[in-house]
């Protein structure tokens, strides 16, 4: 089985309650972290949600090795997740993690297109049946649509150029060629920097391919709704455009802003923030895992 490290595996599950319950993971990935909270809270219920067909494939056949039967694994992006629980008639759950972006598998395998570092096709999409490939990004955007993508998605500074370049180059069939075509677009000075060249252009078509930033905002709007009293919900981020919508939603959960000294006393907020700043991982795992890096954990608890 093709490998995944799961990233600040002991903080989330640690903030996780160990009630028997329902539990939801909405990147199931190679459950990692869905074995983690059944080991944790035992006899408990899983649903867990994943774009990938591959990932749910492999993450059945390990649960069931490990002996655990009550689960639904279900294909689907994390954006719909609210309504299938509701159809499945779950109102109330005692956590949620999510575990966002993409596994090492998926990045490791050239044929899928996420990584710079293999030839592979621009396909870049988390479920490949959808119908927004990487290679429709880069080959049919308007250049300018292209240059607006790389800079928000990418916080890419040059992604004019990049645009410019790519679009020159058209058609791109591989990744290499859009390795090649952002190289061309980056100046000589961001080419001797430290890290690879095509990172943020990477990350920000990406993004596109898959709506990423769409779907957080409504799965962290309608999510933590499900949390019953004591619930937790948990996400760790791995890029800033990411972390930046975890935190202000978490904030806006588990705190009342505008109350005047001499108005009534404010509402009492229905979530508590537990992690006023994100939690990191330590040196250890980032040595032992070069991915958890940039990971950042957030997490709020149900009233
Ligand atoms: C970082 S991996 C999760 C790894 C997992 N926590 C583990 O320990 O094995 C992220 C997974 O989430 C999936 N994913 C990303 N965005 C998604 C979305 N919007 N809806 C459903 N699944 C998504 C990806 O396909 C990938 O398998």
């Amino acid at each position: 089985m093709s490998g995944h490290k799961s990233v600040l595996l002991e903080e989330t599950i640690g903030l996780l309650p160990s009630r028997e319950g329902t539990y939801v993971d909405l990147t199931l990935g190679r459950a990692g972290h869905s074995l983690a909270i059944l080991e944790k809270a035992k006899g408990s219920r899983l649903i867990a949600f994943d774009l990938d067909e591959e990932a749910l494939r492999e993450s059945r056949e390990r649960l069931l090795e490990n002996g655990y039967q009550n689960f639904d694994l279900i294909h689907a992006n994390f954006a719909e997740a609210p309504s299938i629980l509701m159809e499945m008639g779950i109102d109330g759950v005692d956590g949620i993690i999510a575990d966002l972006g993409v596994s090492s598998p998926q990045f490791d395998e050239g044929e899928r297109g996420f990584s710079y570092r293999y030839d592979g096709p621009l396909d870049m999409r988390m479920d490949t049946s959808s119908p927004l490939t990487a290679e429709k990004v880069v080959n049919e955007y308007e250049e300018a649509a292209l240059s607006r993508l790389i800079y928000l998605y990418g916080e890419e500074r040059e992604a004019r150029s990049i645009a410019h370049s790519i679009v020159k180059h058209r058609p791109l069939k591989t990744t290499f060629d859009l390795v090649e075509a952002i190289k061309e677009g980056k100046s000589k000075k961001s080419l001797l920097k430290k890290g690879h060249p095509a990172k943020q252009t990477f990350q920000a078509i990406r993004i596109e391919v898959n709506g990423e930033l769409d779907s957080l905002e409504t799965m962290l709007k309608e999510m933590p709704s499900f949390l019953r009293e004591g619930g937790v919900m948990a996400v760790i981020s791995f890029h800033s455009l990411e972390d930046r919508l975890v935190k202000d939603a978490f904030k806006s959960l588990s705190v009342i802003e505008g109350s005047r000294i001499d108005g009534p006393l404010p509402e009492e907020a229905p979530y508590r923030l537990l992690t006023k700043k994100p939690i990191l991982p330590s040196e250890e795992e980032m040595i032992a895992n070069p991915r958890a890096k940039s990971a950042k954990l957030r997490a709020i608890e149900r009233k």
